[in-house]
């Protein structure tokens, strides 16, 4: 009986949340969540936050290690070939309803992109990495044609020559962009690639763990990401600033939502972390830097709300009940600043993550048990079946 944890009764223990329950080992990422430290694969998250790509992290997180030049170069050139996603999937992304959630669009044009694989039907990790790696470089594509056809646009190709996040950027906007815009959508990559057994991944690990094909994994991570508890918090966060509408407003509000419990603050709170996200400190940086440089006052206002609500959430909830601001607290502001509308900050969040969704479940199949927990049933047992005419 002890074996398998269970009561006296042959029922499981309860774990709410899965909070404690450690599912496996890994050597993808580390989280100190008591002392403000993320790490993946060894490398802390502010030093690949000031030196490292969203391409060089991808390697580190699937292959364990920092790539050689050569390793790089080659591993960059894999991606920029396979940009381009197949006319079926333009046509797909032209026949949703404009006003479906790009996240949903999102999870469909991945389920579709499955199908045309060329290594479809295989199942197992042999074929991951290559079919990680088409959807990796995909993904920015579907993304940014969404984006533009649901504003009556037509989509822009990709192009070759540009980085990952350069590229995506153009795709958006037609623009090639400047050095800064360059290097925050990059970070912000970086900083969004990986953070350990989160919902999305548990979702895509599940998936994977009954030995399903790559794809219909990441669209089970798609489907997680996409709820404002996980991945839709930075687009709920900005909505709140502007509920909020200015930073005279902010006191009255926390105390009129946040004190009372009637709301939560978006972008604040965390199952690992108890004290400042690691990740939101960089995005704050960069927010700052973002007002500085696009000199809009609409992105200075916006950003004065959530300056004046941090600081009430840090004096307030994070230091007496662990309640601090989170990623998605700040990198709405960056991508607002680039002019990207709100909707489209999950889907971005989504072209980071799958660099970790892919890290997790390679690592996982890779020494594979299914995932299959239990429920503590308190319903009832041993009922008389009646048939349905003497139903009252
Ligand atoms: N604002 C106000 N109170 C919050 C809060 C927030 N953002 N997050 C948690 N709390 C409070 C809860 O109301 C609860 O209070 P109670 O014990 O008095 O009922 C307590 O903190 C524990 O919350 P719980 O939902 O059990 O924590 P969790 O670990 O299950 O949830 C999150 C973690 C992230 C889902 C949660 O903090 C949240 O909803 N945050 C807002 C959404 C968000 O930013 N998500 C992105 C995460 S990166």
């Amino acid at each position: 009986m002890q074996k398998w944890c269970l009561d006296e009764k042959g029922q499981p223990k309860i774990d709410k949340g899965a909070e404690n329950l450690c599912m496996d080992e890994s050597e993808i990422c580390f989280i100190d969540g008591f002392h403000s430290k993320l790490y993946y694969r060894g490398y802390s998250i502010e030093e690949l936050a000031s030196n490292s790509t969203f391409e060089e992290t991808t390697y580190l997180l699937w292959y364990g290690k920092l790539p050689t030049r050569s390793e790089l170069n080659s591993f960059t050139e894999d991606l920029r070939r396979n940009r381009d996603i197949p006319q079926g999937a333009y046509d797909l992304i032209k026949s949703i309803p404009r006003d479906t959630h790009p996240m949903e669009a999102l999870r469909t044009v991945a389920s579709y992109l499955g199908n045309v694989d060329p290594e479809k039907g295989k199942l197992g990790v042999d074929s991951m990495p290559a079919k990680a790696l088409r959807l990796t470089a995909k993904l920015p594509t579907v993304v940014a044609a969404l984006a533009r056809t649901r504003d009556g646009k037509e989509p822009i190709k990709p192009r070759s020559d540009l980085s990952h996040a350069a590229n995506f950027l153009y795709m958006m906007s037609g623009k090639v962009p400047d050095n800064f815009w360059e290097r925050a959508m990059d970070v912000s990559l970086v900083l969004y690639a990986e953070h350990e057994m989160n919902a999305s991944s548990f979702a895509t690990v599940v998936v994977g763990s009954t030995l399903s094909d790559y794809y219909s994994s990441i669209v089970g991570g798609i489907g997680a990401l996409r709820g404002p508890l996980h991945g839709g918090a930075n687009e709920e966060a900005m909505k709140q600033f502007f509920e909020i509408g200015s930073p005279e407003n902010v006191d009255a509000w926390y105390k009129e939502y946040a004190l009372s419990g009637k709301k939560r603050v978006m972008g604040a709170g965390h199952r690992v972390y108890k004290t400042y996200d690691p990740r939101a400190k960089v995005f704050r940086e960069y927010s700052k830097k973002s007002v500085e440089v696009s000199k809009d006052p609409k992105i200075a206002s916006i950003y004065g709300v959530a300056e004046r609500l941090e600081n009430l959430v840090m004096s307030q909830l994070c230091e007496s009940r662990g309640i601090c601001t989170n990623v998605d607290y700040w990198s709405g502001i960056v991508y607002y600043a680039m002019g990207i509308p709100i909707e489209q900050y999950t889907p971005i969040f989504a072209i980071a993550r799958i660099a970790g969704w892919s890290a997790h479940l390679m690592e996982y199949v890779a020494r594979n048990r299914i995932l299959r927990p239990r429920l503590y049933y308190k319903g009832m047992l041993d009922l008389e079946y009646v048939p349905i005419e003497k139903r009252g």
